[in-house]
């Protein structure tokens, strides 16, 4: 006997179940936060100065998962960018306004939320917004 406690052939498939899993989940939905999948605000959240949208532009708040758009009459809009497919949080707007999601491609137009592109078949889902002292406040209840 060496003294070291020998894992048993249980213990070892198991460990090595649990990381393939993590991995798997990595790989799916890698920017979507620790559990893969990203969360739209519950809250009102303030996203920043009104001034930072202008008005005919899109912009992207990654850190709330929030697309605010400002039409050429001054109204905003706003919606999750919790990817409707499987939860991933969509990372990336490109030209023509669209949202690309890093884990299957899925496009979005972000002044709408419409699927521009595959494989998800649900719009992205609108949030109230508005602006308050100025500043641009959005999620439910805003
Ligand atoms: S989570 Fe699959 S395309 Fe976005």
């Amino acid at each position: 006997m060496s003294g070291r406690p020998v894992p048993s052939r249980r213990t070892l498939l198991c460990s090595a179940a649990a990381v393939s899993v993590t991995a798997l989940g990595a790989a799916a939905c890698g920017p979507g936060g620790e559990s893969g999948v990203a969360a739209a605000p519950t809250a009102p959240v303030d996203l920043g100065a009104e001034s930072d949208v202008a008005r005919g532009s899109i912009k992207l708040y990654r850190e709330h998962n929030v697309v605010v758009g400002r039409a050429e009459d001054g109204s905003l809009k706003a919606f999750s960018t919790v990817c409707t497919h499987a939860g991933c949080a969509i990372d990336r707007l490109e030209e023509k306004n669209r949202l690309v999601c890093p884990c299957h491609g899925s496009e979005f137009d972000a002044r709408t939320g419409e699927v521009l592109h595959a494989p998800a078949t649900q719009p992205l889902e609108q949030l109230s917004v508005g602006a308050r002292d100025g500043r641009i406040v959005a999620g439910p209840g805003a």
